[in-house]
């Protein structure tokens, strides 16, 4: 695996599920490849569980983790190629990313979408731009329209939990939440349940917040979401804001955020979430604090889907 943007760099995800759940069985069983290599994290954007847990997963292999938090100690970066820079941006991704790729070997960057210019954001170009100029494998810790890094944990969780001889019914619904947010962790989960093909997948939101169709191609979307929850093994609950009306947050849909009532047509449901959580608003007390909840447990899980992912990409 050369870089990790996407499912699309992924060949063999039962692979990667299972080498994570080997390094959860012993981190250590792969005796330091990562030994005098080196990991740079760029973070443009607040971050608890992705930054910790791959820091983690960098020393469990071996590897020296350096976080430089772009947003608040770097320059300011331009990414527009031929842009004249005369205005508030200082240095070129052009000119950053191969220092970047000099002094690391593998470069994590963290960056969420701005919410205005949907072909911008959709465009990737700050994540695309390391990959064009770093000449180093690049790892995304969560982009303006993918978190790979959760999905591949998400994944490993119901492969973890869920043992019995037919496949889980997953919903991921949509949750009230008070301002725009990005849509990369529905966009992600869709995409790599999809292509993963172990589930009965549905997703419910409301009418004009269907993720893009290129991600939830596969999976059955409905617009009621105690019909959606019907059976469910797992319950996936995640805002997003529009991509349809691009960035638009619903108002009036309170009565989306889930409750343990909700939970009875489910086959008692395990609950996911990939925090941080607007407790009541987007879940309600009961739900997380009750035995559905398997929030830790998957937060947790994020450890071993970076280990997994950067011993990928060392071997490679
Ligand atoms: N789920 C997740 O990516 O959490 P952080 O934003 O805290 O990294």
């Amino acid at each position: 695996m050369k870089n990790f943007i996407s499912v699309k760099d992924v060949p063999d995800i039962k692979g990667l599920v299972n080498k994570a759940l080997q390094y959860k069985a012993d981190p250590f069983v792969d005796k330091m490849p990562g030994s005098n290599k080196r990991i740079g994290m760029l973070f443009m954007n607040p971050s608890m569980r992705t930054r910790i847990s791959t820091q983690i997963a960098a020393q469990n292999l071996g590897m020296q983790a350096i976080v430089f938090n772009i947003d608040k100690e770097g320059w300011k970066l331009e990414t527009e190629e031929g842009a004249i820079m005369n205005g508030t941006t200082v240095e070129h991704i052009m000119d950053a990313a191969p220092v970047f790729g000099a002094y690391f070997d593998i470069l994590c960057v963290r960056t969420f979408p701005q919410l205005e210019n949907r072909d911008a954001d959709y465009s990737e170009q700050l994540i695309q731009s390391l990959i064009k100029y770093s000449g180093i494998p690049v790892v995304s810790l969560e982009s303006a329209t993918l978190h790979p890094l959760q999905s591949l944990t998400d994944i490993i969780t119901i492969t973890e939990l869920f043992q019995q001889q037919r496949k889980p019914k997953v919903v991921l619904t949509w949750a009230p939440h008070i301002k725009p947010i990005p849509q990369c962790v529905g966009n992600s989960f869709a995409q790599w349940v999809n292509v993963w093909g172990e589930a009965d997948f549905v997703i419910a939101n409301p009418e004009g917040f269907d993720l893009k169709e290129e991600f939830t191609n596969g999976a059955t979307i409905l617009h009621d979401q105690q019909e959606a929850l019907k059976d469910a093994d797992f319950v996936y609950v995640k805002n997003w804001s529009s991509y349809e009306d691009y960035g638009a947050v619903k108002q009036g849909a309170e009565d989306w955020m889930l409750s343990n009532d909700k939970l009875n047509v489910t086959n008692v449901a395990k609950v996911m979430h990939c925090l941080p959580v607007r407790r009541n608003v987007e879940l309600s007390d009961e739900v997380l604090n009750g035995n559905n909840s398997i929030v830790t447990h998957q937060a947790s899980n994020r450890v071993w889907a970076a280990q997994a992912v950067l011993a990928e990409i060392l071997k490679g």
